[in-house]
């Protein structure tokens, strides 16, 4: 029996071929004297095949109903195409129409927003634009795989039902089977978690670095590669309420071997796109974001800047430019401060490190100035924050101290302080957000359009 053979395959065929089996959906149908040619397009790249179906065809006259949207088989002859700009068309002997759309199909052959596109987010990779982000997308998971993998890290499962807050934002969705109207109560009024599901009370997780530091703390180099989730209130374009962060964590390595790991990897990973995705590449850089291949190449070629927060405020406050929050030590950088630094200081991805302790995570090592931490951010142009990580505090007493002063019950961190008991080894780590880094790959300028279904504040549609 004939097979089915993807677009794909028969686009970039050797030779010709008298009989082949193609199955997808219909772009567009224009009618000729006596034939019809139909665009056919099956997700396996961004083009189109073109059919022609010939008035001889038995079902000719419902193949001349097929609408924008519809779906069908052809069996029919590979032959070189006489005009156009590909090589190869399918001249159909038999069509087998498995559906055919209504005339309200929502993607008709025009230009839509994004905006409008959102609305419809289950159809949305039916079109170019969309096809080719996720087709990028599933690209680039496999390169991240593919680095750790051939680097001799281990892929490890870490629980997205958590007792712990590991950043320690309190931005946590909370996980609970009681019931909301009427949940039971302990004799002083509070809610009595010891009824709920985990007898405890329990979230989603907002990282997986807590548990992935137990396990770089026996099989050495270790990954995580999940879903995360952050209730955080802001309605902006870089941030989702569900997303996927890449996690490292390599036992024995200071916040240089750090570094070192997160630029191999972003430059790894825009090599890997840039030499697996051309045709989908090109789709944005034409229409989305033109200098996308000069700005990806720019970034596999150059090594990334390197400077301290202290310096970064400095080269901030010299330069002139006007910020909303005037860069002053101590300050939370905003995107506008990472921006700058990235798109018109350094005009290349930045790597900052040496902040002050009071803004970063309770794990990060204190350094031996004592008021700044081993923390370092990657920051990139047109987006800001890529990466956050750290060396880990792997002094037991210093950690310990650190969790007190912050006020979190120490009771629920024991765990974690066991790897600082038993064995303590310097360590470090970090978190890239794999949306941030579709958007920095594709030029894509807002997060919910490289994530197939987008969860944000008051949206959660599909
Ligand atoms: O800087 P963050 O908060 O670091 C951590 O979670 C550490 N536990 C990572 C580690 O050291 N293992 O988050 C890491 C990255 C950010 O740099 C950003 O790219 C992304 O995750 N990120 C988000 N992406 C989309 N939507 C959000 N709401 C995000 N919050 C963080
Ligand atoms: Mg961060």
């Amino acid at each position: 029996m004939l097979k089915r053979t993807k677009i794909v395959s028969l686009l970039s065929a050797a030779d010709t071929m008298p009989e082949v089996l193609l199955k997808g959906w219909v772009r567009t149908r224009r009618d000729a004297k006596d034939f019809s040619f139909i665009e056919v397009n099956d997700g396996s790249c961004l083009k189109n095949i073109q059919v022609i179906a010939n008035n001889n065809l038995p079902n000719y006259d419902m193949v001349k109903k097929l609408t924008t949207g519809s779906s069908l088989a052809v069996k029919g002859a590979l032959v070189e195409s006489k005009g156009g700009s590909q090589k190869y068309e399918v001249v159909a002997n038999e069509i087998e129409i498995y559906d055919i759309a209504p005339d309200d199909f929502p993607l008709q052959k025009k230009k839509h927003t994004d905006e409008y596109l959102r609305s419809i987010a289950h159809l949305r990779p039916r079109t170019n634009k969309y096809g080719a982000a996720f087709r990028i997308r599933s690209e680039l998971s496999y390169a991240i795989h593919k680095f750790f993998h051939d680097r001799g890290f281990r892929y490890v499962h870490t629980p997205l039902i958590t007792g712990s807050d590991c950043e320690g934002a309190g931005e946590m969705f909370q996980v609970t089977t009681l019931d909301l109207k009427n949940p039971p109560k302990l004799p002083n009024g509070e809610i009595d978690y010891s009824q709920d599901f985990f007898g405890k009370e329990a979230h989603l997780t907002v990282s997986g670095q807590l548990n992935g530091e137990m396990y770089a703390m026996a099989l050495g180099d270790i990954y995580t590669f999940g879903p995360t989730f952050r209730a955080e209130n802001s309605n902006t374009t870089r941030h989702a309420a569900e997303f996927w962060m890449i996690e490292p964590e390599m036992a024995f390595a200071d916040i240089y071997d750090d570094m070192d790991l997160a630029e191999d990897m972003v430059r790894f990973c825009v090599k890997h796109i840039m030499d697996n995705c051309a045709e989908d590449l090109e789709l944005f850089n034409k229409f989305v974001e033109p200098g996308l291949l000069d700005k990806l190449q720019n970034i596999v070629d150059n090594g990334f800047a390197r400077i301290t927060y202290a310096e970064a405020i400095e080269i901030m406050k010299k330069s002139g430019h006007k910020f909303e929050y005037t860069p002053e030590f101590g300050i939370d950088m905003q995107t506008e401060h990472e921006r700058y630094l990235a798109e018109v200081h350094f005009k290349r991805p930045v790597i900052v490190r040496d902040y002050p302790k009071e803004i970063k995570a309770f794990y990060m090592r204190l350094n031996d100035d004592g008021r700044t931490v081993a923390a370092m951010d990657v920051l990139v142009p047109g987006i800001g924050e890529l990466i956050g990580g750290s060396q880990r505090e792997e002094r037991y007493d210093v950690l310990v101290k650190k969790i007190r002063e912050l006020g979190m019950h120490e009771d629920d961190y024991s765990w974690y302080l066991d790897s600082r008991r038993y064995g303590s080894v310097p360590h470090a780590g970090f978190g890239l957000g794999f949306e941030r880094m579709m958007m920095l790959v594709t030029g894509i300028g807002n997060i919910r359009d490289v994530i197939p279904f987008p969860r944000t504040p008051k949206s959660i549609n599909f």
